[in-house]
């Protein structure tokens, strides 16, 4: 599978969602609890307890929450990219934050539908790619792409949106609109954020629980912040979906095994998975 450059620049210009101011507004909020808890879903998913001796590339880097952890497991180099430089700048602001010395972290604007760069990056025992492949406009390209750096006996760590049919095909229009025009922002704001605030309170009334914990446990997802991932949500365009068996036959084709699986929480949510690549051709 290969997209043509211009095809690849056509899919790039197209509407987007502004992730990387998304992902300053985060940074303020960033703190060691936050950053514990994305070294945990690494470890959890990876079955380790550090990355030692290992490279890990960051495929998407967003705000740079996961390089931070994967540098705090000790991973022998990390390799930060990301298409929108405003999350180039956000990773290169955690670096100063956090590790100004580490030699052994490249961070640097790329596309992860850039075959040629990301065959030029050379091999990682870690590809992760969490949450980036069905933003890029071209989700199967990319998924093809991101198998291009991973190390034999590496592993390939991503997570992408579940098929929910009809569902998926509405909350596409929605976002697509959120990312097409500012006058349909707010309204798309204020409408589908009171229903999704509203939803989640009903829901902790029926089961008797506290409603403020939603925002304040949200964190032990991966470190996330609960009001960055309702903007990411609708507004998170381009958006494509996978369903799980896809996933499986279209890296089964390609050599991988699946050893971990974490399907999405809620149905609208990201399946997780880490491939494990044995041989290269
Ligand atoms: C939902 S965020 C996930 C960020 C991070 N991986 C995480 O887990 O927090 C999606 C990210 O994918 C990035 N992205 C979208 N298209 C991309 C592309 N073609 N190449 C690289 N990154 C891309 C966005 O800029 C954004 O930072």
């Amino acid at each position: 599978m290969s997209t043509t450059p211009e095809l690849t620049v056509a899919l790039e210009d197209a509407a987007k969602f502004a992730f990387g101011k998304n992902w300053r507004r985060f940074l303020q909020s960033l703190n060691e609890e936050r950053i514990a808890e994305a070294e945990k879903s690494l470890q959890n998913m990876l079955e380790t307890d550090d990355l030692a001796g290992r490279s890990f590339l960051d495929v998407g880097c967003g705000s740079g929450l996961f390089s931070v952890a994967a540098i705090r497991l000790k991973a022998k180099r990390v390799h930060s990219f990301d298409y929108d430089p405003q999350c180039v700048a956000c990773t290169q602001e955690l670096r100063c934050r956090y590790f100004q010395d580490a030699v052994h972290w490249n961070i640097e604007q790329g596309s992860a539908l850039d075959d040629g760069y990301l065959a030029r990056l050379g091999t990682f025992d870690v590809v992760y790619a969490w949450g980036v492949l069905h933003h890029t406009g071209n989700m199967w390209q990319a998924l093809e792409n991101a198998t291009l750096p991973v190390a034999a006996g590496g592993k390939l760590f991503i997570a992408l949106y579940n098929d929910q049919g009809m569902l998926s095909r509405f909350w596409r229009q929605v976002k697509r609109n959120y990312c097409r025009s500012i006058f349909l922002r707010v309204p798309i704001i204020l409408f589908f954020g009171t229903y999704i605030l509203t939803a989640g309170l009903i829901k902790d009334l029926v089961l008797l629980k506290n409603p403020l914990a939603r925002f304040r446990e949200y964190k032990r997802s991966r470190g996330m912040s609960y009001f960055t991932d309702i903007l990411d949500w609708l507004g998170g365009y381009p958006f494509e979906v996978a369903k799980l068996d896809a996933v499986f036959d279209f890296f089964r084709a390609r050599g991988f095994e699946l050893v971990k699986i974490k399907p999405a929480p809620r149905p609208m949510g990201n399946n997780e998975f880490v491939f494990l690549r044995r041989s290269r051709p």
